[in-house]
């Protein structure tokens, strides 16, 4: 023990500057049953947990149907993105559900109180002949093969009186709209998403017979805006001669649930547009579903 404290002095006297750290090292030798101290890490050294943005994504956002942003990337579907911890659907409301049994008629009605099967894809999915806001192709592209019919006529009766019209978003796998909809929920709340975007089984995109329409002049935006453009007003105007319709029209939040939608067109078939139309109904109205089976607001 003398001889060991008396080289441990000489060490520790003659190389005073090495620092702390090397006079713990001496003192843990001199006595073996010292632990080691450390110095506390500086603020910002540490490696932080969490730090990773919670909404941050890789992809670029774009417009798809519900007023915000969406997490399409140029047009390309944003199946493989990374999604940040994401809120539970809710339940459509407190009223009953049912689910549609009735999936493939062109009248089918989905809304908050009546949802399609999760697995249910349309049949006769094809691309309609139209222009789009994106290029390449993607499931959005898709409608039922007579609504895709319609809405070429429809275009090409734009064309003719130079009523420039795109394509933003048609059919959406239950998956693709769960995506959407929680992007939303995240970016908007749970509230605001719940004014302008379907719970997956509940959006009629999942139909094959919705289509999200727009024009350069909103920057083929989806937004209230595009109804006081002279395109949207065309729209409004000309679709239920195709068989579509305004499925959302302004003022009638409370029966369909869901905020005022100029470019969301919905085909019903020639017929049944027109009366839509002319009298100034919902489908759900229409059909007699606005008392006990319509679509009941959350907002
Ligand atoms: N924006 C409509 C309601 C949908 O999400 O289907
Ligand atoms: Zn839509």
């Amino acid at each position: 023990m003398g001889i060991r404290l008396l080289i441990a002095s000489l060490i520790i006297v003659g190389l005073a500057a090495v620092g702390v750290a090397k006079q713990d090292e001496l003192l843990q030798w001199i006595d073996p049953a010292r632990e080691p101290q450390f110095t506390p890490a500086q603020p910002g050294q540490a490696e932080q947990p969490g730090t990773e943005q919670a909404g941050a994504r890789s992809d670029a956002a774009q417009q798809d149907d519900h007023g915000g942003q969406n997490p399409s990337a140029g047009g390309a579907e944003a199946d493989d993105a990374a999604s940040p911890a994401e809120p539970e659907p809710p339940t459509a409301d407190e009223g009953e559900v049912v689910t549609v049994s009735n999936v493939q008629d062109v009248m089918v009605v989905v809304n908050k109180r009546r949802e399609l099967p999760a697995d249910y894809v349309p049949p006769d999915l094809v691309a309609p002949d139209i222009p789009f806001s994106f290029s390449g192709d993607a499931p959005k592209k898709l409608m039922r093969a007579e609504a895709a019919k319609a809405l070429e006529q429809l275009f090409a009766a734009a064309a003719a009186e130079q009523i420039e019209l795109a394509g933003v978003s048609g059919y959406r796998s239950y998956a693709r709209q769960q995506e959407i909809f929680n992007w939303n929920a995240q970016q908007q709340g749970l509230e605001e998403a719940n004014k302008t975007s379907a719970i997956p089984g509940q959006s009629e995109h999942q139909t094959g017979l919705a289509m999200d329409v727009s024009s350069p002049s909103v920057g083929y935006a989806l937004v209230e805006e595009f109804g006081e453009t002279k395109e949207g007003k065309w729209l409004a105007e000309h679709a239920p001669r195709y068989g579509f319709i305004i499925r959302y029209p302004k003022g009638k939040e409370a029966i369909t649930g869901y905020s005022y939608e100029p470019w969301h067109l919905r085909y019903v078939g020639v017929k049944a547009a027109q009366e839509i139309s002319e009298a100034g109904l919902t489908l759900e109205e229409y059909l007699g579903l606005a008392g006990n089976e319509g679509s009941k607001t959350k907002g």
